[in-house]
């Protein structure tokens, strides 16, 4: 595996794969076994043949909490080692500096998707994300990339993307990963302390009991009341949002799901200063 810092050393690095097949992970670093599965798919994707490259950067730019910031989980040598072992082939971790010109001036928006949710709760993130992963499609030149559905509304927005700005690169979504007890694997679940760890499985808990009280006939309103009535249960949490939205378009459903259109029960809730989200599909 090469890792490279500069956009030089990067371009360098991606000469032996031209016309190859070049599969591009995008993170944040602070690995764990949801990246693990990504860099599989990556490397299944990619073949012997071609080329697997994971970029590992703290995005300052798509936080809109600069405590949050500050308290992300870092720890290099471990993500180094977990691309090695993945069979990475260039590892690309450019400093801030490297990334962004001082006097940056260009935004890349999504307008519809990235209204609501975490969209609305987090202004200015999902702007951040999208200028950070076009700014990697066009170092990196992939022709896939590949992301994890923990963060769905980020992929649906990203997908949105390749689409509206004719990237020629297709993007696949790597099916959440959950620990045994249900919790979604996130790199903020290291900031839960050991008794915030304990409480947070409940969240898919509240979650599939939602979904399975939406396919028993509950509304829209009484699944959304019964799922937060679980998770205030939850000690020591706080609600950011507890919303069912349309799978394609992300809008609030209302009234309901038409027959065969697929939905999205999705929540955000801070555990003290950790926020975390889900979801689950529903459907009846
Ligand atoms: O999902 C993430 O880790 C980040 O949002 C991404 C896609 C790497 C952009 O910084």
């Amino acid at each position: 595996m090469r890792r490279v810092i500069t956009k030089r050393e990067l371009r360098a690095a991606l000469v032996s794969s031209k016309g190859k097949r070049r599969v591009l992970v995008p993170t944040m670093g602070a690995l764990h076994a949801g990246h693990a599965e990504l860099l599989r798919r990556a490397r299944d994707l990619a073949g012997e043949d071609g080329c697997v490259v994971v970029s590992a950067f703290l995005n300052p730019v798509q936080f809109d909490n600069a405590e949050d910031l500050k308290t992300y989980p870092q720890h290099w040598e471990d993500d180094i080692q977990l691309c090695e072992d993945c069979g990475v082939d260039v590892l690309f971790t450019p400093t801030p500096q490297e990334m962004y010109c001082a006097d940056r001036s260009m935004v890349v928006e999504e307008t519809k998707l990235s209204r609501g949710l975490c969209g609305a709760k987090r202004p200015g993130h999902f702007a951040g994300v999208c200028l950070v992963v076009s700014k990697l499609f066009n170092m990196v030149q992939p022709t896939d990339a590949v992301f994890g559905k923990k963060d769905i509304q980020q992929l649906a927005i990203l997908r949105r993307m390749v689409r509206d700005l004719d990237y020629p690169i297709t993007l696949h979504g790597v099916p959440v990963v959950r620990e045994a007890n249900g919790l979604a694997i996130s790199s903020r679940n290291e900031k839960l302390s050991p008794e915030q760890r304990s409480q947070a499985p409940k969240l898919y808990a509240a979650l599939k009991q939602g979904a399975a009280a939406y396919a028993a006939g509950k509304s829209v309103q009484e699944t959304i009341a019964c799922v937060s009535q679980l998770i205030e249960a939850i000690p020591g949490t706080r609600i950011d949002y507890v919303e069912m939205v349309g799978a394609e378009n992300f809008e609030p459903l209302g009234a309901g799901l038409h027959e065969g259109q697929a939905a999205l029960l999705a929540v955000a809730v801070w555990f003290g200063e950790v926020r975390l989200i889900d979801h689950i599909e529903v459907s009846r």
